[in-house]
């Protein structure tokens, strides 16, 4: 059987399709940046190229989208949809487009699942759906979307719960928070990032415009996609909702530290003042640890920092 996953190449769902493939599962990757994947850097997916099929595909162009999932339709386990604009200061630049792509996107796959008769979806979520709310927050927190990422998410939350509930499907959220690590160079990321993990790539005078008083509950990659693995591998849940996170707030300057004495050099690093995102943090895992047997393994942020610098040391091209 097979795992379709949207946005298979981007940082989580890269992780997510290496890790489902390593098991020996054939996955499905659908990504708008499928037609040139050997120029990604991609190279852990490339260890397990002969596991994936790579399909070029518009998430906002139903038709394609529609037919792409009946030619696998009979191989497939489920699906895991991870194709969104993320968090950051541009997304309010293009509100209509990047609203598009994270809601009707997901809205999209749901229906496509729900005529094709795929029954099992998890949608990669995010902790933006607490939107301000402090710290430690559960799964009961209520939604509250402070931006418009926020808004997209909860959306497209609310349309997998009610396709669950009238439909009979089994779609199952995975709320993730702030995800760092292989597979994304911080150079090509927003400035705040820059301004935390730029230094492992050899950036430096990097200047955020703000990040300096916040502390957030960042997250390795491979521990993100480890829980998104075990959510989707769960028989079944009675909860449908699953934070997905280190579970560990650190503070910005901190990370600033951590990374200045893991590569032994201080770059002039800045950061502005005030907070990057409103967010609170940390968030409460504890249902994913008891329900999915979700244990992530870089609590200790130092050691995610020194797993992503190995990476970008033998990835420097
Ligand atoms: N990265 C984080 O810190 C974070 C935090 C919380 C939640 N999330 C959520 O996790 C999911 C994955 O995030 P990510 O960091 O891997 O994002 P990403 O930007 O790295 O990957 C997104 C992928 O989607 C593809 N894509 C974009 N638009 C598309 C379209 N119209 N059609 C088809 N493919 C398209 C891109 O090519 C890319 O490979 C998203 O739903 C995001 O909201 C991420």
């Amino acid at each position: 059987m097979s795992v379709l996953i949207t946005g298979g190449l981007g940082h989580v769902g890269s992780w997510v399709a290496y890790q489902l493939a390593k098991q020996g599962k054939q996955v499905i990757i659908c990504d708008m940046a499928a037609g040139h994947f050997d120029r990604l850097g991609l190279d852990y997916l490339e260890e397990v190229r002969d596991k994936l099929v790579l399909e070029a595909v518009d998430v906002l162009d139903y038709h394609s989208m529609f037919e792409l999932f009946r030619r696998h339709q009979d191989e497939l386990e489920g699906v895991i949809h991870g194709v969104s604009v993320i968090a950051g200061p541009t997304f309010q630049q293009r509100p209509f487009k990047n609203i598009s792509i994270n809601a009707m996107g997901t809205l999209n796959v749901l229906e496509i699942c729900r005529i094709l008769g795929i029954n099992k979806v998890v949608n990669m979520s995010s902790g933006a759906v607490y939107g301000d709310a402090p710290g430690p927050q559960s799964e009961a927190t209520p939604y509250k979307a402070t931006d418009l990422y926020g808004a997209t998410k909860v959306a497209g939350e609310l349309y997998g719960l009610q396709y669950s509930d009238t439909y009979g499907m089994d779609v199952r959220n995975a709320r993730l928070f702030f995800v760092y690590g292989p597979g994304k160079r911080p150079s090509h990321m927003h400035m705040v990032y820059q301004g935390l993990f730029g230094p492992l790539e050899g950036l430096d005078d990097i200047q955020a415009p703000n990040g300096a008083e916040q502390a957030l509950d960042w997250t390795h990659v491979h521990d993100t996609a480890a829980g998104i693995v075990k959510l989707f591998q769960k028989d079944s849940v009675v909860q449908r909702n699953f934070n997905i996170s280190s579970g560990v707030s650190v503070d910005h300057l901190q990370i600033v530290e951590h990374v200045a004495e893991i590569t032994g050099k201080r770059a002039n690093v800045k950061l502005g003042p005030g907070p990057f995102v409103v967010r609170g943090a940390p968030l409460d895992i504890s249902l994913a640890q008891q329900e999915l047997g979700f244990t992530p393994r870089f609590t200790d942020i130092r050691e995610g920092i020194r797993d992503y610098w190995q990476w970008l040391k033998s990835n420097a091209n």
